[in-house]
C-alpha cells in the first residue's frame, strides 16, 4: 500500500530546489509514497474579512492538503525564517474549523544554498505547527536540512550526493515506519 502524501511547496519560485526536491522525491520513492506537490502560489493573502468567505484557490488548497494520508512540507528559508507566502497558506490552514491538517502525519524537509539547510526556517515551522488548529503528527527526531544544495543536485534536479540520498532514504523508512505506527494508535 502506498501512502499519499500532499507535499506543501514552501516557495512560489518557478525554478525552485525544494520543488526539484519534492520532485525527486516522488519519483524515488514511488514504490513506497504517492506524492503530489501542492503549490501555494495562488493563494490569496487571508484576511479575516474573507476567512468566512474564501476564494476558490484557497478552498482548493485546503481540500488538496486535506485528501491525503499525510503531509510533507518542502521548506526553503528566507531571511533566517519560512517564507511568507508559506506562512499564509499555513495561516489558512489553521481557520474554517475543519482543522485541515490536525492530526495528519507529516514531515519536513528543506533545502537552502547557504551551508544550514534552512534550519533556522524549519525551527520556526515546528513552532508554528504547534498551533492546536494546526498540530500535525510530526515525525520526530528526522531533521533534513540539505545546504548548498545547488552544489548537490544537477540540471535534471536529481541528487548527485550519495550521503544525503543515503539520509533521505533512511527518513523516508522512518516516516513509513511512524506513520504505520501512528495509524495503528489512532483505530484501536
Ligand atoms: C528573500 C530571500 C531571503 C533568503 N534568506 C535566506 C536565509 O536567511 N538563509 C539561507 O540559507 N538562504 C536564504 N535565501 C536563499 C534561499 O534559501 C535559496 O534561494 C533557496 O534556494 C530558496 O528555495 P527555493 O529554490 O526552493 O525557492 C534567501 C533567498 C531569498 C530570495
Amino acid at each position: 500500500m502506498t501512502i499519499s502524501v500532499k507535499a506543501i511547496i514552501g516557495s512560489t519560485s518557478s525554478t525552485s530546489n525544494n520543488l526539484k526536491l519534492v520532485e525527486y522525491m516522488k519519483n524515488r520513492y514511488a514504490d513506497k509514497l504517492d506524492i503530489t506537490p501542492v503549490f501555494i502560489n495562488d493563494v490569496e493573502t487571508f484576511s479575516i474579512d474573507i476567512e468566512n468567505d474564501p476564494t476558490a484557490n484557497v478552498n482548493k488548497f485546503k481540500a488538496d492538503v486535506k485528501d491525503s494520508d499525510a503531509v510533507l512540507f518542502a521548506v526553503p528559508e528566507y531571511n533566517y525564517s519560512i517564507p511568507g507566502a508559506l506562512k499564509n497558506a499555513i495561516d489558512w490552514l489553521s481557520r474554517g474549523g475543519d482543522l485541515t491538517i490536525k492530526d495528519k502525519p507529516a514531515f519536513i524537509v528543506g533545502s537552502s544554498m547557504g551551508v544550514l539547510g534552512s534550519v533556522r526556517a524549519q525551527m520556526h515551522l515546528r513552532d508554528i505547527l504547534s498551533n492546536p488548529a494546526l498540530s500535525p503528527i510530526l515525525l520526530p527526531g528526522n531533521e533534513v536540512y540539505i545546504g548548498s544544495i545547488h552544489e548537490k543536485m544537477n540540471e535534471a534536479g536529481e541528487i548527485t550526493d550519495h550521503g544525503t540520498i543515503e539520509f533521505l532514504d533512511l527518513v523516508v523508512n522512518n516516516f513509513i515506519e511512524f506513520y504505520h505506527k501512528t495509524n495503528t494508535a489512532i483505530t484501536i
